[in-house]
C-alpha cells in the first residue's frame, strides 16, 4: 500500500521533500509540457494589474514566480511547507521573501498583497476553507487571486483516457525519475480525488471572494480559476 494515503500535512511535507530535486522534470514530463501553457495563463492574468506586491501560494520550486519576475518588477513573497522545494526556489528567485509555513495559517499582514497565485497546490490542502480565509485576509481589498489546478475533464471517454494515464504512465514517469512512485501515486488520486470546480467556486464565495470566473484548459484537464476581493 502507498506511504502516501494519508493526507496528513506532515506526510504531504515529506512527499514534496522527497520528490523535489526532481519535481520540475516530472512536471514537464508528465504533463508533457502542457503545464507551460497553462502556467502562462495563470502568469498573464497575474501580471494584468501591474500588482506590486504579489505572494505565490504553495510555491514549490518558483516556477510561477520566476515567470512573473521575467514579466513584471514586483515584489515576491512566497509560502510553501516544504523545506527542499524552498530550497530550490530561494536559489531560484534570491531577492523574494520566503516563507516556510503552511497556507492554513499565513504568518502574513492583512491587506498586504495585489495579487496572489497558487499553482497545482490547493488540492493538497487538508482544510481549504482556512486556507481560503487566510488568503482572503491578507490580500488588499480590489486584489485579484488566480488559482491553478488539475481538474478532470467531463467528457466521458477523454475521462477515462485521462484516469487511465494518471495511474499507469504518471506512476511509471515517478519511478524512473525518483524512485519514488508511491508519491506520484499520491499525486494522481489527489487529482482524482479533488472536488469538481463548481464546489471550488462555492468556497472561493463563502470565503467572501467575488467577480468569480472559471475557465478549463485542455479539455478540463486543469482549471484556471480567478476571483478577487472587493
Ligand atoms: C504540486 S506542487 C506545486 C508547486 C508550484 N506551485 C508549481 O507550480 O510547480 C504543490 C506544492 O504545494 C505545497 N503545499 C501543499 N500543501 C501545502 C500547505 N498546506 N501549505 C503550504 N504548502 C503546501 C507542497 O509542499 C508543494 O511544494
Amino acid at each position: 500500500m502507498s506511504n502516501y494515503t494519508k493526507t496528513e500535512p506532515s506526510t504531504i511535507r515529506a512527499l514534496f521533500d522527497s520528490i523535489a530535486p526532481r519535481y520540475d522534470l516530472g512536471n514537464a514530463l508528465m504533463s508533457g509540457m502542457l503545464h507551460k501553457l497553462w502556467n502562462n495563463r495563470l502568469v498573464s492574468f497575474a501580471c494584468k494589474s501591474s500588482p506590486k506586491n504579489v505572494l505565490d501560494l504553495c510555491s514549490g520550486t518558483g516556477e510561477i514566480a520566476c515567470m512573473m519576475q521575467k514579466r513584471l518588477p514586483a515584489h515576491y513573497t512566497l509560502v510553501d511547507f516544504s523545506e527542499e522545494m524552498l530550497a530550490i526556489a530561494q536559489k531560484r528567485l534570491p531577492d523574494a521573501a520566503i516563507y516556510q509555513a503552511d497556507v492554513e495559517q499565513l504568518p502574513l499582514q492583512d491587506a498586504s498583497f495585489d495579487v496572489a497565485t497558487c499553482a497545482y497546490g490547493i488540492r493538497n490542502v487538508r482544510n481549504r476553507e482556512k486556507a481560503f480565509s487566510e488568503l482572503y485576509r491578507v490580500m488588499k481589498p480590489g486584489g485579484s487571486v488566480a488559482i491553478l489546478e488539475l481538474t478532470r475533464p467531463k467528457q466521458k471517454i477523454l475521462s477515462r483516457l485521462h484516469a487511465l494515464y494518471l495511474t499507469t504512465m504518471v506512476p511509471l514517469i515517478g519511478k524512473l525519475l525518483t524512485s519514488n512512485q508511491d508519491a506520484y501515486r499520491y499525486l494522481c488520486n489527489s487529482i482524482h480525488s479533488f472536488v469538481a470546480p463548481e464546489l471550488l467556486v462555492q468556497e472561493l464565495e463563502k470565503s467572501g471572494f467575488t467577480d468569480i470566473k472559471v475557465k478549463p484548459e485542455t479539455f478540463g484537464i486543469a482549471t484556471l480559476f480567478t476571483a478577487k476581493k472587493a
